[in-house]
């Protein structure tokens, strides 16, 4: 069932982007309908894994509307910083309409393989849902790597497929299927939404993406499978310029939730 793994999207960019824009609206219902809610209590869990805390500063990539964000936004509370970025122009509009109340956070477009901010300005970065998007997947790591200080956490929430070979096979087929349709349902591009399970084919499996990470020049690589592994979280530290905070070659799984 599984293509080679690729190591980045292979759609263009500018197409990724225009997709995005015109979903944009309907986004976060589609999310909810697709999901049966279940995405925020992933988001939740990518936000616990940055270990940040009151103060701390954090960027999140490839926004979208600002779910994530918010979520940190509530960890770092008002004396604490969130810079959100996200190449569409529609997501991010929408992202600052809806939360412009919050101090600490703020949303900007920006490509994720190029973050306008200097090396090590962050205690922590993350990136939901959005790395199978890019055109390289270690470059964005390793991008999101360079803006956080050393010491400092790089977490990914992204789908997955699941262990079981049934199951995934199953779930693959369904969201197939599912997604163009949920996306007439809440009166979105159904074409759009065949872009979402057909980015999955070749996307690395949980310890590819591990990998990945540790390639990417991140230590103590471990990830969490939540939901019977339909979606997981990865996560992995800086290290520390002198090499200590743990070696690039660690790795660790996690047991499913
Ligand atoms: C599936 S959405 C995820 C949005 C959000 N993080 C969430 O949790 O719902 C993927 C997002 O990645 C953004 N994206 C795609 N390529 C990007 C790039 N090169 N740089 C920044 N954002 C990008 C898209 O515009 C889109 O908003």
């Amino acid at each position: 069932m599984r293509d080679m793994v690729r190591g980045g999207n292979t759609i263009p960019e500018p197409d990724v982007t225009d997709m995005f824009d015109a979903i944009a609206p309907v986004y976060d219902r589609l999310n909810t309908v697709m999901t049966l809610g279940a995405d925020a209590r992933w988001r939740r869990r990518a936000a616990q894994a940055t270990e940040l805390s009151p103060g701390d500063s954090v960027i999140d990539v490839a926004c979208g509307t600002g779910k994530l964000a918010l979520a940190l936004a509530g960890i770092v509370g008002p004396f604490g910083r969130v810079e959100a970025v996200d190449l569409s122009t529609a997501m991010v509009a929408r992202a600052a309409a809806e939360h412009r109340a919050l101090v600490q956070l703020r949303f900007r477009v920006a490509n994720a393989l190029e973050l306008p901010f200097p090396d090590a300005t962050f205690d922590a970065a993350t990136i939901a849902f959005g790395l199978r998007n890019l055109s390289d997947f270690e470059a964005g790591v390793r991008e999101m790597a360079r803006v956080v200080r050393p010491g400092g956490r790089v977490v990914c929430l992204e789908l997955s497929l699941p262990p079981s070979r049934l199951w995934a096979r199953a779930y693959h087929g369904t969201f197939r299927r599912i997604a163009p349709a949920a996306a007439r349902l809440v009166g979105g591009r159904a074409s759009a939404y065949e872009y979402l399970p057909a980015s999955l084919d070749g996307f690395p499996t949980v310890d590819d993406l591990a990998a990945t990470m540790r390639s990417a020049g991140l230590a103590d690589v471990r990830f969490w499978r939540l939901s019977t592994g339909v979606v997981a979280v990865h996560q992995g530290v800086v290290p520390a310029d002198d090499g200590a905070g743990g070696s690039a070659g660690s790795s660790g799984g996690g047991p499913s939730r």
